[in-house]
């Protein structure tokens, strides 16, 4: 359903080092490419104690989300990842794309290991991800880590 090797090949030649959000544009369509079934795939950004929408491939989605509300904001209050196997079933899910009936949120830390962000992937399946999906987005956030200077919002 992915191709999480293709994704590990291709992943660092996409890593600008000057500019995150460059990184991130990238990262963003690489999945797109190499997943099946998910219907939205980006980043939402920390600042000023809020999510704010980063780089994706999709449609449009909301553009701010607090701490602690929806899976988004659930996995940055947890700092963990958020599996969720039917988003209907999950209390406070906000629904950016009706198709959306599976997700999965992994925290982001950049370079100097401060709490960046999170990649956010839905599917219209439900229970499109497994713990395989997991073991390899959580490998994947850590790779993007070593890259991210934390300069998104510097003018
Ligand atoms: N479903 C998310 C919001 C972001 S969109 O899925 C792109 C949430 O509940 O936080």
């Amino acid at each position: 359903m992915s191709n999480y090797d293709e994704i590990i090949t291709i992943l660092p030649s996409l890593i600008d080092d000057k500019y995150d959000i460059t990184s991130l544009s990238n990262i963003s369509s690489l999945l797109n490419m190499y997943m099946d079934d998910i219907n939205w795939v980006g980043f939402y950004l920390l600042k000023d104690n809020e999510l704010i929408l980063g780089p994706f491939q999709g449609k449009p989605a909301c553009t701010n989300i607090k701490i602690g509300k929806g899976v988004c904001g659930t996995c940055i209050e947890k700092k963990d990842t958020i599996l969720v196997k039917n988003v209907h079933e999950f209390s406070g899910h906000i629904a950016c794309d009706s198709a959306s009936n599976s997700e999965i949120c992994i925290p982001i830390y950049d370079k100097n290991n401060n709490l960046y962000g999170l990649l956010d992937i839905d599917s219209p399946s439900l229970n499109r991800f497994d713990e395989n999906d997991k073991k390899n987005l959580e490998a994947i956030c850590n790779i993007i880590k070593k890259g991210l200077i934390g300069n998104l919002w510097q003018q």
